[in-house]
């Protein structure tokens, strides 16, 4: 099957690329579901218990809200809507053929700058002052015991750097806090963190603008860990291969998505907080803190700008697997080209695990050529850029493993993997407020509660050097034998095999 052929045309923005998810067949509009609980909880089942592909859910006719005001989610959960999102040729649609697709693209692709315009349809509606009223997009509370309703989960939050003048777009997520209020929660290393930082350390506000139902590019680039002074504007455009089109912010002057759905833009005022949260977080867990809500900043909305029938684009992180498969897929590739440009030769494959939140647990294939060839991959795969972040265990194994294959890499690590002389530990590396290993006392203890760590394992699940030629012949019926008796046995086992 060439998805390219079959999938792929040009996409303008969000409801050009919608369009063409329901030509394949992906989209499923769901209408009548309530935004308390309800949409959220079907996405997550459906998520996680689709036979075969899950579709994209559109929810309109939301329970309090008008026709035509919508929520998208599940976005990206397949592998045709992410071959139709970066215009990927995919001939085979499994896992490790996606991560190849997209580290080609990573290889070859140039940075394209974001296209200034003066108009676009985000401009249809821009209210500022009194009548802004975040409450009129069917924000949605997805787990029951989520603190609130979360307008930013699936969007990008747009900042700039104060001394470098270059522009950031995370996702991090926001809490409705009231009618013209949010919540931002970013973790500390994030560029958007660093950013908001340097304006708090001089007691400067921070602006930030929020963006929702953006192009799916610049969307799945915003969650990825793109090098610092590089705009994600410029990678997407580079991924898309065209320009991002962003006209400036009325209140902040930021650029801002031309076509994007929902806009807000604000500032975040040094010293002050809120309460914000529990929020049900990607590893499976309340790991912030517990059932207790932290406190956060709070970004006060100058300007509200939205499309007419507009669509809230939304992600809800639960206990996995569920809907992580882009970021799985986009995280592998980048952690993939880190470690290629880091010198490590010969890799032949990467899978962060959808188990793993596709963080905890990534698994490097390597063709072995030197001694220390294993554990240089492994170090530098947990370190690097696109996994540092947590990342608690690396497993390397050798090319004969299939990286995607959960049974096939436990059965590398149990097997050929003698603990003691395997496991490297490395201790008070990066960790996060989300890190459920992390105990809840240490979280609250000392006046930071950002100074957490954890330790990391390289998991060395390849065949000693010294001895990998004289490695024990596995047992298995070989391609040939095999070949032979698919084609003679064919029709004893059609219903089978
Ligand atoms: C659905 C989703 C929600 C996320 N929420 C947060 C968040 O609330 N805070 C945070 O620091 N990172 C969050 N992340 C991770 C960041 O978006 C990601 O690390 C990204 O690389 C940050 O951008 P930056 O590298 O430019 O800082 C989220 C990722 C996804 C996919």
């Amino acid at each position: 099957m060439n998805l390219r052929q079959e999938a792929f045309s040009s996409y303008r923005d969000l409801r050009d690329w919608l369009d063409q998810v329901e030509k394949l067949g992906e989209l499923k509009v769901v209408r009548g579901a309530h935004w308390d609980l309800e949409m959220g909880g079907i996405a997550e089942v459906v998520s996680r218990e689709a036979k075969g592909v899950a579709p994209a859910l559109l929810f309109d006719e939301i329970a309090d809200y008008p026709r035509g005001h919508r929520a998208l989610f599940c976005q990206l959960d397949s592998v045709r809507r992410l071959a139709l999102t970066l215009n990927l040729a995919l001939d085979r649609p499994d896992k490790l053929s996606c991560v190849r697709a997209c580290r080609d693209r990573l290889g070859t692709m140039q940075f394209i700058p974001p296209r200034p315009v003066e108009r676009g349809e985000i401009l249809e509606n821009v209210i500022a002052g009194d009548e802004i009223d975040l409450f009129r997009f069917p924000v949605p509370k997805h787990h029951e015991n989520d603190g609130g309703r979360y307008l930013g989960t699936a969007h990008c939050v747009i900042t700039r750097d104060p001394d470098e003048g270059w522009v950031n777009l995370g996702t991090y997520r926001c809490m409705l806090f009231g009618k013209n209020s949010v919540g931002l929660h970013m973790s500390p290393g994030r560029h958007g963190r660093i950013m908001r930082d340097k304006f708090f350390d001089r007691s400067e506000p921070f602006k930030v603008a929020n963006a929702m139902g953006v192009d799916p590019a610049l969307f799945l680039t915003s969650t990825m860990a793109v090098p610092a002074g590089v705009s994600e504007y410029e990678f997407a455009g580079a991924l898309k291969g065209s320009p991002i089109e962003v006209l400036e912010g009325p209140y902040t002057k930021l650029p801002i998505p031309a076509h994007a759905e929902i806009v807000i833009e604000g500032e975040c005022i040094p010293g002050e907080t809120q309460d914000e949260g529990p929020f049900g977080e990607w590893a499976g867990y309340y790991a912030n803190n517990g059932l207790a809500p932290v406190r956060e900043p709070v970004v006060h909305v100058k300007t509200l700008l939205y499309r007419n029938d507009p669509i809230l684009t939304c992600a809800q992180p639960a206990r996995p697997p569920g809907y992580n498969f882009a970021f799985c897929v986009f995280r592998s590739a980048m952690i993939w080209d880190e470690i290629e440009k880091a010198g490590v030769p010969d890799v032949r494959g990467v899978w962060c695990h959808e188990a793993g939140g596709s963080r905890l647990f990534n698994v490097i294939s390597i063709k072995q050529r030197y001694p220390g060839h294993s554990r240089q991959a492994g170090v530098i795969a947990s370190q690097c850029s696109s996994g540092v972040y947590i990342g608690r265990y690396t497993v390397v194994v050798d090319d004969d493993i299939d990286v995607a294959n959960l049974s096939d890499v436990i059965w590398a690590m149990a097997t050929r993997a003698d603990p003691e002389r395997a496991i490297e530990i490395f201790r008070r590396c990066r960790s996060s407020s989300a890190d459920p290993a992390v105990s809840p006392d240490r979280k609250a203890s000392g006046s930071n509660p950002d100074a957490v760590f954890t330790s990391k394992a390289v998991i060395d699940a390849c065949w000693p050097y010294e001895w990998k030629d004289r490695a024990y012949p596995v047992v298995e019926v070989g391609p040939q034998l095999r070949g032979q008796i698919l084609s003679k046995w064919a029709r004893e086992f059609e219903n089978i095999l």
